[in-house]
């Protein structure tokens, strides 16, 4: 077999072991497996590439060997995945979704370096079809351009380093279609002057160079613009935009795996953020316009709402053990607290008194999409009594204890009223048990900063402290027969 069809076929083995991954990511029980096909088609992928470059393709206009291209390869890959390593050792898992956000600004900027590349050094090949050349060039910068911004302001707010309200600037809506405009119109005058010339033309690099700066501004802005509490979304969205991105810069290299992944990520990223929207009640246009047509809001500041219950854990432990139905809602709070062990610990203890313990999911609790199904996942929380917020939202009703873990925005009762940041978000409604124990550490207000009613209502009782220690205290508390 020749090196570019061995090549070729191996780049489809990857795409094929990439679709694999998708599918395994997206069942609990098949996940692990699911990252293993994963890592297995890079890995491929990569060998592959570096095979290429040491025997030369012609298929790709590389007759002879390139050594320089492998040596430079190798150390990317050493020092990349170097840093890669000790990241994903070193993370939290409540650090994961800045980290994600991180990432995706390397292939927003990676894809823009790309472009750039193609244009200065575009290949005969490539040149053999201007157009379409120029217009993959000056796509993929745009949404490179995006995507790394758009993504460093996501981490800045993730990582609480910038505000996470929504920066309303006036008439934005306008300064966006604005940007659009002009970067439609520069994209003529692009294509126009670099085919004339055939390449390079300094006619052609202002225009290129003025789009970037113009869509570095948009992705800095569109985020920006979105609050705390549609974060998930924008998160999601940035993921299918680092797709695309790579997608172009694999039609622009002529790397038919780059295409195949990028498609695969965008779009799977562009239905998440699709079914998030739903699951948060958001129109999808507005909030991949950076919060087009949102109302300003208050926040809900803290109004004084009347006196609270406390109650201590060896009281929660009576309740537990005097119940026969018991919901958990675990949130963020059990993430930072690494509660997920000492929760489980508490479910088998109950499940085995006889008590029916079930758990309440709400798509955007925690800070990345499925965050507490894989902290369950990892503390062996048995899959059947994990359900998503609308399996399980009827029936608060009909359960005598239900335990907020660290949950607060998910859990707020003044998302149903208008006004706030989460207004329309739907809820777990908790408040609807017979008794409902909130488990924090203070009265704070949740990620988007809005006051929770739910600690003020007559059935709710708070058990301050870290979650962890507290539901350890419960466990221990709990009677032994
Ligand atoms: P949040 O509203 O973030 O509230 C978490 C609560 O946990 C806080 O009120 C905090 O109160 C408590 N907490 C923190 N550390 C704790 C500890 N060690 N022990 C006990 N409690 C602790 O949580 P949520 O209900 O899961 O809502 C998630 C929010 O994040 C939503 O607004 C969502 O839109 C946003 N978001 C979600 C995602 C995704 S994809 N899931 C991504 C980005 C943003 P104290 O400080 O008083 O303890």
């Amino acid at each position: 077999m020749e090196i570019t069809q061995l090549v070729q076929a191996t780049y489809v083995v990857s795409g094929l072991l990439f679709i694999l991954a998708l599918a395994g990511l997206s069942q609990h029980e098949t996940a692990k497996r699911g990252n293993a096909f994963g890592v297995l088609g890079m890995a491929l992928a990569l060998i592959a590439t570096i095979i290429s470059l040491a025997k030369g393709d012609p298929g790709t206009g590389r007759p002879g060997a390139d050594w320089i291209a492998v040596v430079f390869l190798l150390a990317a890959i050493v020092i990349g995945g170097g840093i890669g390593i000790y990241k994903a050792i070193k993370v939290q898992m409540t650090g994961m979704p800045q980290l994600v956000a991180q990432l995706h600004s390397f292939v927003g900027l990676a894809a823009v370096l790309v472009g750039f590349n193609s244009f200065f050094e575009a290949s005969e090949t490539a040149m053999a079809n201007p157009v379409a050349h120029l217009v993959e060039v000056y796509i993929g910068i745009f949404v490179g351009a995006i995507t790394f911004t758009g993504s460093i302001v996501a981490w800045g707010k993730l990582a609480e380093k910038m505000p996470s309200k929504p920066l309303m600037i006036p008439g934005r809506n306008w300064i966006n279609l604005f940007i659009i405009v002009v970067t439609i119109g520069f994209g003529f005058w692009f294509v126009i002057a670099a085919k004339h010339a055939h390449g390079l033309t300094p006619g052609a690099l202002i225009p290129l160079i003025v789009m970037t700066v113009l869509a570095l501004l948009l992705g800095l802005h569109l985020v920006f613009a979105i609050g705390g509490a549609d974060m998930p979304v924008v998160v999601s969205m940035l993921n299918s935009y680092s797709g695309w991105a790579a997608a172009f810069a694999g039609f622009m290299l002529g790397v038919d795996v780059l295409v195949v992944t990028g498609c695969l990520v965008g779009a799977s990223g562009a239905i998440l953020s699709y079914i998030m929207c739903k699951a948060m009640n958001r129109s999808f246009v507005s909030v991949i316009l950076g919060g087009f047509g949102a109302e300003t809001s208050t926040g809900g500041a803290a109004v004084e709402q009347g006196e609270i219950h406390e109650i201590k854990p060896d009281q929660v432990a009576q309740e537990l053990w005097d119940a026969s139905s018991v919901i958990i809602t675990p949130g963020y709070g059990m993430a930072v607290a690494q509660a997920q062990g000492a929760v489980a610990d508490l479910t088998s203890r109950l499940r085995a008194h006889g008590v029916d313990v079930r758990f309440a999911i709400h798509p955007v609790a925690g800070r990345l999409p499925g965050h507490m199904n894989v902290l369950l996942a990892e503390a062996k929380v048995p899959y059947d009594i994990v359900m998503e917020m609308d399996e399980i939202n009827d029936d608060f009703k009909n359960t005598d204890v239900v335990l907020v873990i660290g949950a607060n925005d998910t859990v707020n009762p003044a998302a149903m009223e208008p006004g706030t940041p989460i207004s329309g978000m739907p809820v777990c409604h908790v408040w609807e048990a017979k008794n409902c124990v909130v488990f924090k550490r203070s009265m704070n207000a949740g990620y988007a900063g809005v006051q929770n009613p739910l600690f003020f209502k007559e059935n709710t009782s708070m058990c301050f402290g870290d979650a962890k220690a507290t539901v350890q205290a419960i466990v221990a508390a709990l009677p032994t027969a």
